[in-house]
């Protein structure tokens, strides 16, 4: 067998386009409100928390900050050795980090956390009826699923910036589910509903998560070209198909509007999410 014929380890798409760019430098600009979030979560010294796609921890660490024990899981490699990196420079030493998948939580009994969050996190993953069973399944009776979830045709940043990228990216495979469907009411509630949850035990509040960045708005559509996953495949499309000037002036165009800061120099931008909140 020849190097061209030798059968290739599968490649899993979702994890690959999260270790593609570098979130971090995205995240860095969502601190203040990971922050904010986690401290309307009503979180108690010693509480079981899964930070679930945990990303570098925007809102792990300040679960852990607040006495919880957390545990962190995410998909990217990269991310989960950032997170661990911003633990350690910290001195956290209640909370651990690793390599997971919202689809299949192995390894995690019933029932072992008061509180599971999912920040922008399981929302990315595939097969969503499986992500909803496995946050129900690993939340204690009695405890809380938050997910925090962006709004497909939100006028705000990030709903726009994905269906902006989505233009430009080639169709996803038959069968694929947008993950923007976690933000219609009628959707989340299907999949906890069929993951044993009563509907009535399913809350919905829309939210806002500012991006706060010390650079212009326009320097800012640089750090999502280069390093979110989903604008740099836009972006390789795009170039293929000499259409790249029309996406970064759409991006510009919608960076600059949205932006609130008055200060050239800054970018200061809010974001309307929904947040979920499951009670088992
Ligand atoms: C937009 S980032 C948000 C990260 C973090 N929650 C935050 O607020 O900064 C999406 C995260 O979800 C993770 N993710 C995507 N699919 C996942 C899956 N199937 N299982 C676990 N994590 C996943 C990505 O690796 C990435 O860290």
């Amino acid at each position: 067998m020849n190097e061209s014929t030798a059968i290739q380890p599968a490649v899993n798409p979702n994890k690959a386009l999260w270790e593609k760019g570098d979130f971090t430098c995205i995240a860095e600009t969502m601190r203040e409100s990971g922050i904010e979030l986690v401290s309307k979560l009503g979180i108690t010294p010693g509480m079981n928390v899964l930070d679930l796609g945990c990303g570098d921890g925007t809102t792990a660490l300040p679960e852990a900050r607040l006495g919880a024990k957390v545990q962190g899981v995410d998909i990217a490699r990269n991310l989960v050795a950032a997170a661990n990196k911003r633990i350690q420079e910290e001195g956290l030493t209640n909370i651990t980090v690793r390599e997971g998948d919202a689809t299949n939580l192995e390894g995690i009994e019933d029932g072992s956390f008061d509180l599971v969050v999912s920040i922008f996190g399981a929302m990315f993953a595939p097969k969503p009826f499986d992500v909803a069973s496995e946050l129900v399944r690993v939340t204690r009776p009695g405890g809380r699923i938050v997910m925090g979830n962006w709004i497909p045709n939100d006028p705000t940043l990030v709903a726009q910036i994905l269906k902006i990228s989505s233009a430009y990216t080639p169709p996803p495979p038959e069968g694929f589910l947008s993950p923007m469907l976690w933000g219609v009411e009628s959707n989340i509630t299907e999949r906890f509903v069929k993951a044993g949850i009563a509907a009535e035990n399913i809350t919905f509040e829309k939210d806002t998560y500012t991006f706060n960045a010390p650079f212009s708005p326009v320097e800012f559509v640089e750090r999502f070209k280069n390093f979110y996953g989903p604008t740099m495949n836009a972006f390789e499309a795009a170039e293929k198909n000499e259409k790249a000037a029309d996406l970064q002036r759409e991006l510009e165009e919608l960076f600059t509007r949205e932006n609130r800061s008055k200060d050239p120099y800054k970018t200061s931008i809010p974001a309307t999410f929904m947040r979920v909140t499951v009670r088992k």
